[in-house]
């Protein structure tokens, strides 16, 4: 099953993944900078950093090259579910770092693009921390009230996309399990230069 990637922005990518034997495709993800206008100011804590987010960092766009708009990406959903008869999971990628006002804006696109046909949806959360304040317990906690919050929205299946570099990584897949996960996503710790 093909993670979300650019091979999916095109239609015909996606008939050409089904047609080399995809048993179901994820779309390349809807990234909530694109429903909001903290990007820039998110844009500079991750470029001021380190690459210490590769997770993100390798494949997160420059603002300039942002992708398909919310509207778009919703239509985009339904003509790849005209076109291919494999399940089509659609993607939301989004940080929160504006903490519980975020919540509101995942369930909402969540909601648009169950109506918009897709047979499941994958959340990509991320947290860039930029508050030294904050310990890293509560900021999992929030991937929980975001996984809830979704899956009280929503009756599609609810995957979550986790990076690898949490301290305790099976507790907190645990955690989304017990808060209503449908699947739980995993990334590899890339090699030096990946
Ligand atoms: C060019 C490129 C674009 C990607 N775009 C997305 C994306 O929009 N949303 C997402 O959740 N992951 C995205 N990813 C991450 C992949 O889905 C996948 O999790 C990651 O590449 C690790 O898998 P791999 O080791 O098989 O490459 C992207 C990766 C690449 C290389």
């Amino acid at each position: 099953m093909p993670s979300a990637s650019p091979l999916s922005e095109e239609i015909d990518g996606i008939k050409r993944m089904e047609d080399a034997g995809a048993s179901a495709v994820v779309l390349y993800s809807l990234f909530e900078e694109q429903l909001r206008q903290e990007r820039l100011e998110l844009h500079h804590h991750m470029e001021s950093g380190t690459f210490s987010f590769p997770e993100a960092l390798t494949y997160f766009p420059e603002p300039e090259e942002y992708r398909l708009g919310p509207e778009e990406y919703l239509k985009h959903i339904a003509a790849a579910k005209k076109a291919v008869r494999i399940p089509i999971i659609a993607s939301i990628n989004a940080g929160m770092n504006n903490g519980s006002s975020l919540v509101g804006g995942w369930t909402q696109y969540a909601k648009l693009i169950q109506q918009a046909g897709a047979d499941a949806l994958e959340l990509n959360i991320y947290y860039i921390p930029t508050n030294m304040t904050l310990p890293g317990g509560e900021i999992e906690h929030t991937y929980e009230n975001i996984l809830k919050a979704v899956k009280a929205e929503v009756k599609i299946p609810v995957a979550v996309k986790l990076s690898p570099f949490f301290t305790n990584f099976a507790n907190l897949a645990r955690r989304m399990n017990d808060a209503g996960a449908d699947g739980l996503v995993c990334q590899p710790v890339l090699p030096a230069g990946h």
